[in-house]
């Protein structure tokens, strides 16, 4: 135990104990996983969104084991890198050229250099509180931190990143006015990772719109909603026209694997070796096999079911804390949403972090492992549920929140 740093390898990894003991996972199933004591638990944070079949799906699985046995690092050109890149490119319109890499944070980080290089410009507008991945560029002013509220009134930026607020129709305009320096800005879908909030109606496309006639392209950050809602890209469903997008989490069902897609004009400079890129691990054949295999069974999936199926689980949550005098509202789509103790849910990240609860956020996350659901224990978290999330699994799912909800009705109730 003393050597891992902070006990796991990604902070968003750790948890609170319960009753002095610590969570360790031995594996999973379909909507399940078991700990290392045999206990058997609900999950609803699916590899922080990867995992949209289920865990450990046989199909996916046997796909990857070939590839394994194949060779994990052949170096060159391999049999299933144009398959994997096919099957995406399918799914995602006029962005019909491909890179393959290994993470979300990766793929925002060449998406990030491919509009540099192709602008000249230097500069990354994000969304303040919103989550583009770890790099140092696009962390500046993510989620919690001092940036993410302006806390100094101005509008915070470095040499390489600069920041919008949320649903601020003006405030896009302001910075266009401000800086000519910038390249691209980074849309996602809504702000999954600030809980997510919605964009109003017509925000996305208003950003998208300001950007390209002040020259700047738009990058749609689709790592977490990208086939989450139906087989391709959430913005493009938006009627949004991006240039670049980075997808990845969904697009491997958990094995790690991200893309970078963009319209060719945009990626020529890597084509013609002008623009760095590089990855010992980029287009695995482990990558490719779940790509090819994963995208081949979410062709097929019930996408409507599934959110509607979420969207009731959505609608019960709120009855059952409301049952127990608890004010609980949901945000975002019904197989990725957000819990707020509040009673109204924010549309702007100021609103979000006044009504942010950690003590309940946390104590939700208890009552519901005790109660054999696993969810994320910050303010910030989400919910999602997977294609084996059946039925079943959602009436245990209601059951167990509604233990929880008992359980905090004492401490949180009374609204
Ligand atoms: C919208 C978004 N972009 C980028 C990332 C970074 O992806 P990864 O954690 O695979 O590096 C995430 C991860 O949660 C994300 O949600």
């Amino acid at each position: 135990m003393a050597n891992l740093v902070g006990d796991v390898s990604s902070a968003a990894r750790i948890l609170p104990d319960l009753h002095g003991e610590t969570l360790f996972i031995r594996k999973g199933k379909g909507a399940w996983l078991w700990d290392d004591k045999g206990r058997r638990y609900i999950d609803t944070a699916l590899g922080f969104g990867a995992v949209l079949l289920g865990h450990a799906n046989d199909t996916v699985n046997e796909a990857v084991t070939q590839a394994l046995h194949d060779s994990a690092s052949p170096s060159w050109a391999h049999v299933r890198e144009h398959a994997a890149a096919t099957a995406l490119a399918k799914h995602t319109g006029s962005l019909s050229k491909v890179m393959f890499t290994n993470s979300g944070s990766e793929a925002v980080h060449l998406a990030c250099r491919a509009a540099r290089a192709y602008t000249g410009r230097g500069k990354i507008a994000k969304m303040a509180a919103g989550f583009d991945g770890w790099f140092d560029d696009v962390s500046f002013g993510n989620v919690t931190s001092r940036e993410a509220n302006f806390a100094d009134g101005a509008r915070p930026s470095t040499e390489r990143t600069t920041l919008l607020r949320f649903n601020d129709f003006a405030d896009v305009e302001r910075l266009f006015a401000e800086d000519p320096d910038i390249a691209a800005v980074i849309l996602e879908p809504m702000l999954a990772n600030a809980g997510c909030i919605m964009p109003l109606p017509g925000y996305l496309k208003h950003v998208q719109d300001v950007a390209h006639r002040h020259g700047a392209l738009v990058i749609c950050d689709e790592v977490l909603m990208g086939f989450r809602l139906f087989v391709g890209l959430a913005g493009l469903r938006e009627g949004l026209d991006p240039d670049l997008a980075s997808v990845g989490k969904a697009i491997g069902n958990g094995v790690p694997v991200s893309a970078v897609v963009g319209k060719p004009e945009i990626l020529q400079g890597f084509e013609e070796g002008r623009v760095a890129r590089g990855g010992t691990f980029s287009g695995n054949p482990l990558a490719c096999a779940a790509v090819s295999s994963t995208l081949a069974l979410l062709d097929e999936s019930d996408y409507d079911r599934l959110v509607q199926r979420g969207e009731a689980l959505r609608v019960a949550v709120e009855a059952i804390f409301r049952a127990q005098g608890i004010a609980v509202v949901t945000s975002g789509y019904g197989n990725v949403f957000g819990i707020w103790h509040a009673a109204v849910a924010p549309t702007t990240y100021a609103e979000a972090s006044t009504i942010a609860n950690p003590a309940f956020s946390k104590a939700l996350h208890l009552a519901l492992r005790e109660a054999g659901v696993l969810m994320m224990p910050s303010p910030y978290g989400r919910i999602y549920i997977s294609f084996e999330h059946g039925d079943e699994v959602i009436e245990a799912m209601k059951e167990a929140f509604g233990q929880a909800a008992a359980k905090l009705r004492l401490e949180f109730g009374g609204h």
